[in-house]
């Protein structure tokens, strides 16, 4: 079957739906996402969304702070562009009867690590949630607005003058597949720790915007930056994603405690435990492996329990299904992984090195967090360089592709798959990453890394030649992919900056470099 709508969207987080919703004034707007509606990154944020709306914040100090976190890596006039137009954009958002929540008739400002002000805007501790449902609401409100829902897609169309003229999507349903074609599509495909063995993520974040854009010839950046949250829930996975404690509740006056009652964030950092999260992320990490504990704690008793309770409810309740009263005793946490700070490389526009191929959100690089993101300004980044890419989408005066200059697809094959198969192969690729591009890295082991990877891509493909297809296998083809770009990215970097640490290079060179990956069109 093939289709034609205006602007196509990849996704339905905070990125894809804000797209939509703009470009729903101007055209027909079909959003593709690959289950249900509100499944993805965005639904799970806890802390909320950093901006200066303070009387005693602004631009200027935000973006001192998401600089100071960054590491020298910091793109300055993406830094610059989020921290100025942030502040009206999530007002805007407001407006979509998100009901953040309020003290005294003002938004409740938190504050995480790294940030000297209050400035999270946050609706308890189910922000995403809430902003999710939100725009889900308003875009199925908009007459010009298709939301597919189970739609997964496969891989992006270009033409052979090298412009992206839609995608082949497969409806999970009807088992049929689609080529929609559209004047600008929008990759807002979300995150890919999911090639991670502990997440927060859910199991959509397989990074198949990444993949699909390096197959179609797009540059990626900055892939090695993975960030790991430093407290997740213990022993603890919720439908396969490792249950979050936001960092909000540090911000509340939480500390970290060794089993045995010791604080030692302050002997790591003056911050103590709101220094940046690569530090308390390795932090943890060294206590773990000198002191050979499962978890560290994560200790509430300086933080009222009527505070607790209004500011932590969820957190609160799924910690008690599990035996933990967090009014009354300490939270078993260690790190997982949490968000990648690279993706496809845009401009400030969220234009891709392809015509007509957009990206926004966890799936593209702005470098606007350099190499360390600051709490809660990712759903910020989504939601400014999305509004700035549905300006730019406006005034590119691209039209659909004509039919004969499209690239035909391989044809795809529907397969069976065989799920204990896919089960087996999927935890070793997690295992590997985690093991091999973890939290502290050598030069030998991310080696070793990148040939076990191999090794499980032969396997791979000898069970799964490039033509089958399930959205199972696709996945598992796009994270062997995107496992290998980090693994790749990683071995680039020989420094040791933010998020990235090696053993064999532990300083931080002068000059600050992106790794950026160019593909060779036609291999993956
Ligand atoms: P997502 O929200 O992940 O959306 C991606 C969408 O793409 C999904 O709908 C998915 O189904 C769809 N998709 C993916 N692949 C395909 C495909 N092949 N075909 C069709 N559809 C596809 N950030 C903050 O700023 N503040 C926070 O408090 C915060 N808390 C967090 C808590 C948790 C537990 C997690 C996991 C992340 C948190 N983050 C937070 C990070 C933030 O939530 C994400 O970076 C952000 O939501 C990403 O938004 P997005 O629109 O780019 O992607
Ligand atoms: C959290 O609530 O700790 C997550 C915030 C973020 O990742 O920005």
């Amino acid at each position: 079957m093939r289709l034609d709508t205006d602007f196509l969207v990849v996704g339905s987080g905070m990125a894809g739906l804000w797209f939509a919703y703009r470009m729903a004034k101007h055209g027909k707007v079909i959003v593709l996402t690959k289950k249900d509606d509100s499944e993805s990154n965005t639904n799970y944020a806890q802390g909320g969304i950093a901006a200066a709306l303070s009387p005693d914040d602004s631009p200027e100090i935000h973006s001192k702070d998401t600089v100071k976190a960054g590491y020298g890596l910091c793109n300055l006039e993406a830094v610059k562009v989020m921290t100025e137009e942030g502040p009206g954009l999530v007002k805007e958002l407001d407006n979509l009867d998100i009901n953040f929540s309020e003290t005294s008739g003002h938004l409740d400002l938190g504050i995480e690590g790294g940030h000297s002000k209050h400035r999270v805007v946050h609706a308890a501790d189910t922000t995403g949630q809430k902003v999710e449902w939100g725009l889900i609401r308003a875009v199925r409100s908009s007459r010009n607005v298709t939301l597919w829902e189970h739609h997964f897609v496969i891989d992006l169309l270009t033409s052979n003058d090298r412009r992206c003229c839609g995608v082949l999507s497969f409806d999970r349903e009807s088992s049929e597949f689609t080529e929609i074609h559209a004047k600008v599509v929008m990759l807002a495909t979300g995150g890919l720790c999911g090639v991670y063995e502990h997440t927060t993520n859910p199991p959509i974040a397989t990074g198949d915007g990444v993949a699909m854009a390096w197959r179609a010839g797009a540059e990626v950046s900055d892939l090695e930056l993975i960030q790991f949250h430093p407290t997740s829930f213990y022993g603890v996975k919720l439908d396969g994603r490792a249950f979050l404690i936001s960092e909000a509740v540090r911000g509340e006056g939480a500390l970290l405690r060794t089993p045995d009652g010791n604080r030692f964030m302050p002997s790591y950092h003056p911050d103590s435990e709101m220094a940046p999260r690569s530090v308390v992320a390795r932090a943890i990490y060294n206590e773990l492996r000198t002191r050979r504990l499962d978890y560290v704690l994560l200790d509430l008793e300086p933080i009222p329990d009527k505070r607790i309770l209004k500011r932590f409810p969820m957190i609160a309740e799924t910690c008690k299904k599990f035996g933990i009263d967090i009014t009354r005793e300490a939270i078993p946490v260690v790190p997982a992984a949490h968000y990648a700070v690279g993706g496809v490389r845009t401009n400030l526009l969220g234009q891709t090195s392809i015509k007509g191929l957009y990206a926004a959100g966890e799936c593209a690089h702005t470098g606007v967090h350099g190499a360390n993101r600051l709490a809660s300004n990712s759903l910020l980044e989504a939601l400014v360089f999305a509004d700035r890419a549905s300006k730019a989408a406006l005034k590119e005066k691209c039209e659909a592709c004509p039919k004969e200059k499209i690239n035909p697809f391989e044809r795809q094959l529907l397969s069976i798959e065989d799920p204990s198969l896919l089960n087996s192969l999927t935890s070793s690729l997690k295992q590997t990453m985690w093991r091999f591009a973890g939290i502290v890295r050598s030069v030998k082991e991310m080696e070793k890394g990148r040939d076990r990877l191999a090794k499980l891509r032969n396997e791979f493909e000898a069970l799964y030649p490039q033509q089958s297809f399930s959205p199972g296998i696709k996945e598992l083809r796009n994270m062997l992919v995107v496992g290998d770009l980090i693994l790749r990215s990683a071995l680039e970097r020989k420094e040791s900056r933010g998020l990235h640490f090696v053993e064999e290079y532990p300083d931080t060179s002068k000059e600050a470099t992106h790794t950026i990956l160019k593909p060779v069109i036609g291999a993956e």
